[in-house]
């Protein structure tokens, strides 16, 4: 049967394997096969892998509409204050990937990011959702998407810190869909072991017909959710549902909003957010050509300086539409996929050698009616754990962790000294419990605070 719908998506490679191999392997294999929507990995190998998807023509592309740092926010704020306070928020961490470049051994959530503790980040994550739903007094249910590689590791952490003091019902754990890698020639399904396909995540665009198959939407409806915030685990700078962001979303009565900070350099490689046919589109950086990277406004800033950090507001009902429709289109990406050759022997390949196929929550985007972006400053909101080392790396979270507190504690009048980048010299850890803003930390340090010259600084 399964060898049949093999054959028909023209997967004779696989579908001879499943004749050679022993009867345990091949049940295991047919097993797993089973669970995968054929057609559409057919669909998207004869549209991705065996056929060259060409590149998209940017030619008519133009800087996006930002409301700028600044702009004129107290009515925005109010407004999104006012959402939360009336429990029409929640919170969604895309928490599926596998976190290669950083090479860490079990979801990235459970990365240390606390320098003065080791807290990780689901704990960080965790403590802001804590402060924003006792501030607000409000639900702000936290919905966590893995994915079948982590999902058990990552309910175990969960259980094993006591939902990290948040009450189990407020919390729940969904799972997003996986695809095949496959060979990028021949577009033959690649087995990572004799019995087992080679599967990972469909990307974070997968979260739209995951929130649907999961119920996670209807779950939110019962609860009088209208909007929902979308972030990162690898980004423990970001104010997880910032009543700026839902405040303008909501004036603009947008769909689909989403922070931007501005670029460093031309070639940063975060995804640029622009305009074209007056949808706003978000381009990746290795899709944006050169001379629309480099291209410069009068006064020397980049015409297309608006980096996307990938946390967005999103209306319920946009996202019941968008994965009613079958979701995003899933994009092609080279990758160095292990893999069992025919004659048995497994292959640990040093060149990508397999497409795997990956939706991305951005794509969404343009699908909006309305879409806002808001300007965030990075230096308050944006230092993501990447890589192992050099940009974008835990040295540099931490690095940014530290001026951003020793910001939080000058500003509560604390002499703590620093060099001209604002860097403190010693590690400063704020438990988010204690405090997720610099208003918060003056309202909350004792009278008098002093810390030891020299030494690590906790605030918890
Ligand atoms: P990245 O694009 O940085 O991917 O994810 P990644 O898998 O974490 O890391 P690399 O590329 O393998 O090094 C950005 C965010 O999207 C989530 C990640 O968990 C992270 O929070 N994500 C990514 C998913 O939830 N599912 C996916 O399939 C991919």
């Amino acid at each position: 049967m399964i060898r049949e719908e093999l054959l028909r998506i023209g997967q004779t490679e696989l579908a001879d394997t499943l004749v050679r191999v022993d009867p345990p392997t091949r049940r295991r294999l047919e097993a797993q096969l089973e669970t995968l929507d054929l057609d559409r990995v057919g669909r998207l190998v004869a549209d991705l892998v065996t056929t060259d998807p060409g590149h998209e023509e940017l030619a008519d592309l133009e800087p996006a509409d930002v409301v700028p740092l600044g702009a004129d926010d107290p009515a925005a704020i109010a407004r999104g204050e006012e959402l939360l306070r009336e429990g029409r928020v929640a919170a969604v961490l895309v928490a599926g990937g596998q976190g290669t470049r950083l090479g860490f051994d079990g979801p990235k959530g459970a990365f240390p990011v606390g320098a003065v503790t080791g807290r990780t980040l689901f704990d960080h994550h965790a403590g802001r959702i804590a402060a924003m739903r006792e501030r607000y007094a409000c639900e702000l249910p936290w919905y966590v998407m893995t994915s079948p590689q982590n999902d058990e590791a990552t309910r175990e952490i969960f259980r094993e810190n006591d939902w990290f003091g948040l009450s189990p019902g407020s919390v729940r754990l969904f799972v997003q869909g996986e695809l095949p890698a496959v060979d990028r020639r021949t577009g033959t399904i690649l087995r990572e072991t004799p019995d087992r396909i080679a599967l990972s995540p469909d990307g974070h665009g997968g979260l739209f017909p995951a929130l649907v198959r999961e119920g996670v939407l209807d779950d939110m409806r019962s609860r009088g959710v209208s909007t929902f915030v979308t972030f990162n685990v690898d980004n423990p700078m970001l104010s997880v549902a910032d009543p700026r962001l839902l405040g303008h979303h909501a004036q603009a009565g947008a769909e689909m909003s989403n922070v931007v900070v501005r670029k460093h350099d031309p070639r940063e490689r975060v995804g640029v957010v622009a305009k074209r046919a007056d949808r706003t589109v978000l381009v990746e950086y290795s899709d944006l050509p050169d001379d629309l990277a480099r291209l410069r406004e009068p006064d020397g800033g980049l015409v297309f300086w608006a980096g996307s950090i990938a946390a967005h507001a999103i209306e319920r009902e946009f996202a019941e539409r968008v994965g009613a429709e079958g979701g995003l289109p899933y994009h092609r990406a080279l990758k160095a996929v292990p893999y069992v050759h025919e004659s048995g022997e497994t292959v640990t390949p040093d060149q990508p050698n397999a497409v795997k196929f990956e939706a991305f929550m951005f794509d969404a985007l343009p699908m909006a009616e309305r879409a806002v972006s808001v300007e965030a400053d990075r230096r308050e909101e944006f230092s993501p754990i990447k890589n192992a080392e050099g940009p974008d790396s835990p040295d540099t979270a931490r690095r940014d962790l530290n001026r951003l507190y020793a910001s939080w504690l000058r500003a509560a009048g604390v002499d703590i000294a620093t060099d001209a980048s604002g860097d403190p010299g010693v590690d400063i850890e704020v438990d988010p419990r204690f405090a997720i803003d610099a208003g918060d930390l003056r309202r909350r340090l004792p009278e008098g605070y002093a810390p030891t010259p020299g030494e690590p600084i906790l605030l918890a």
